[in-house]
């Protein structure tokens, strides 16, 4: 039987509450996707049935979390196309991934002169370690810039390739405008380069299956608490023989294979980048996030992409919205301005309708002063959203107009 969103919308408790008096409408998945019932009641049933230490223990319980974490990781591996988990990296999240490949490959890998590639697109986690660890190599950061349909410029991009460009580093998905970037091709043309790829995938994941050795690229991340599963975990993939070339990142227990004081050596990927206890009940609600979301990622998709469309012509419809960024490709992200209203008032009078979205920069400070403009209303929309409450967001920022008219 095909699967209904108003079915999906019941694994959701928490779009069953008000706010303000008036049915939830929550809007804001780019920030943060709600949970399904299955995540929730795994966390509990770790923490009521399972809960102890991993890679530690003897007794039945620490071999019971070990086997729920480890099992994790295969299903990371599946989400991600590959049939070997020892790339998978948990971490607290993509901020902590790329800082993590910054402060390892980076502070290796790159020497005065050497090139790092960013895109004018690019979440602030995306920018600034970089920037430290060029501080500290000498290395030099170029920016891809952006169209005004808010799509990457590849012919520039193909200027700033050379010899000297040692990483490229770039969104799958844009945060702040739902564009989705050609990353198999711009990694493809940075492999020919002779270039190392980091790709961040925190707004694909959320939106549809990656497939890593497809995209060819060295690193992905993604964060869990955006794709249905806790906050505080998050996934690095990288090439396994590459992670094992790398210093540690952290360091302390279950990272080592000896540890004397005249000197200590490390394990392999990916224990080598999991020093200290790890955080067990949300890797495990992750998983069982993942597995849910692959049980309906095309269902998923297919009404994400019909929601796209239909609030880009119901918001196209009122007078004094402009839609900003209007590529080929994107995801169910919309971000917004309303001649004479700024975005944060936007946000708050929507809230008063039980309408959350966010406002501002997005994180992305550089991509607004690339497009001259302070910060934007962002609608961001999941596959549980349906099309009635597009249609009130349409009414609410129709109100909205007039009243700043
Ligand atoms: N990076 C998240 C967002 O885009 C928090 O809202």
């Amino acid at each position: 039987m095909a699967l209904s969103i108003d079915q999906l919308r019941k694994d959701f408790p928490i779009l069953n509450r008000t706010v303000h008096g008036r049915p939830l409408i929550y809007l804001d998945n780019a920030a943060t996707s709600q949970k399904p019932q299955v995540v929730i009641d795994a966390l509990t049933n770790y923490y009521t049935q399972t809960n102890a230490n991993v890679h530690r223990g003897v007794h039945q319980l620490s071999e019971q979390a070990t086997v729920a974490f480890e099992q994790s990781r295969e299903v990371i591996a599946e989400f991600l196309g590959l049939k070997e988990s020892r790339g998978c990296i948990f971490v607290r999240g993509a901020t902590e991934a790329i800082n993590l490949v910054a402060e390892t490959w980076g502070r290796t890998h790159l020497k005065a002169g050497d090139e790092i590639i960013l895109t004018a697109l690019e979440h602030h986690a995306n920018i600034v370690p970089w920037q430290i660890v060029a501080e500290r190599t000498g290395a030099k950061i170029l920016v891809v810039p952006v169209t005004a349909k808010g799509e990457l410029d590849l012919v520039v991009y193909q200027k700033l390739l050379s010899s000297k460009t040692k990483l490229v580093a770039l969104s799958h998905v844009s945060n702040a405008l739902g564009t989705i970037n050609p990353v198999a091709q711009m990694t493809k043309l940075a492999k020919s380069a002779g270039a190392t790829v980091l790709i961040d995938g925190c707004q694909a994941a959320s939106h549809f299956r990656v497939d890593v050795k497809a995209l060819g690229c060295d690193f992905y991340c993604f964060s869990g608490h955006k794709t249905l599963g806790p906050t505080g975990i998050g996934v690095l993939w990288g090439r396994p023989e590459l992670l094992d070339s790398l210093p540690p990142y952290q360091s302390g227990g279950d990272m080592i294979r000896k540890v004397d004081f005249e000197g200590t050596t490390f394990r392999e990927a990916p224990e080598r980048f999991e020093a200290g206890t790890p955080d067990i009940s949300g890797a495990i609600g992750l998983a069982v996030a993942l597995k849910y979301f692959m049980s309906i990622s095309e269902v998923a998709h297919t009404h994400e992409q019909k929601l796209l469309v239909h609030a880009t012509e119901r918001l196209r419809a009122i007078k004094g919205l402009k839609i900003i960024g209007e590529a080929a490709e994107k995801v169910s992200i919309i971000s917004f301005l309303i001649e004479g209203s700024h975005p944060h008032d936007i946000g708050t009078i929507l809230d008063t309708d039980g309408i959350a979205i966010r406002t501002g920069h997005h994180c992305c400070m550089p991509l607004m002063k690339h497009l001259g403009i302070p910060g934007t209303a962002r609608a961001s929309f999941a596959f549980y959203n349906t099309f009635a409450e597009v249609d009130q967001l349409a009414i609410s920022l129709e109100r909205i107009r007039k009243m700043m008219a």
